[in-house]
């Protein structure tokens, strides 16, 4: 409801310069530590995911949030990870971010092609990381139903880079 995604959103943290000078990096930590409003994200997040096989997590924060999503939704979660985290790898794809570079990996033998997957991360803020999960999805073969954020730092456009893929976010900043 509009008043649970209120409290929400009294509960996301802004930290200025973090991780480096600049950056007003938005913490949703203690979103999660809060019951009522961890439950508030997972299910409305999950109301959104209509005919997904699997709900994708990104590292770090996309796990805890994807995973309680995939557990409301009543599917599975699969973790795309940090390079050099997984013991057997797929595909890796390296991307820009807010604050540098990384490179992002789809576990093997786990997401078959024609998955309908959705895929959570908590904030979009340049895309780079979600239109790095998404390519790694979609070149396994996966069809991707949308993409779900918690907040969307709509300043940064990221979703200009998620082409084709729907974005879902509860709130927006
Ligand atoms: C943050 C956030 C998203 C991403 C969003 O993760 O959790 O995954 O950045 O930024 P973008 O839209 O500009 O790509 P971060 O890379 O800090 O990694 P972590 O979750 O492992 O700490
Ligand atoms: N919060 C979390 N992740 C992020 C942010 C932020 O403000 N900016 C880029 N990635």
């Amino acid at each position: 409801s509009a008043v649970e995604l209120d409290r929400v959103a009294e509960l996301v943290r802004s930290v200025p310069d973090y991780p480096q000078p600049g950056v007003l990096f938005r913490d949703i930590t203690p979103v999660l530590a809060d019951g009522e409003a961890f439950a508030t994200v997972a299910t409305e997040i999950a109301a959104r995911t209509g005919e997904a096989d699997v709900v994708v997590g990104v590292e770090a924060r996309g796990f805890l949030l994807g995973a309680a999503v995939a557990l409301v939704a009543g599917v599975g979660t699969v973790p795309v990870r940090k390079a050099g985290k997984l013991p057997a790898v797929a595909a890796s794809r390296t991307y820009d971010l807010e604050y540098g570079t990384a490179t992002l990996e789809l576990p093997a033998g786990v997401v078959e092609p024609g998955t309908r997957v959705y895929v959570v991360d908590d904030v979009l803020a340049t895309g780079g990381t979600a239109a790095a999960a998404c390519a790694l999805l979609t070149d396994a073969g996966a069809e991707i139903v949308g993409f779900g954020t918690l907040l969307e730092l709509t300043a940064l456009d990221g979703r200009a880079k998620l082409d084709g893929v729907r974005v879902d976010a509860l709130l927006s900043g």
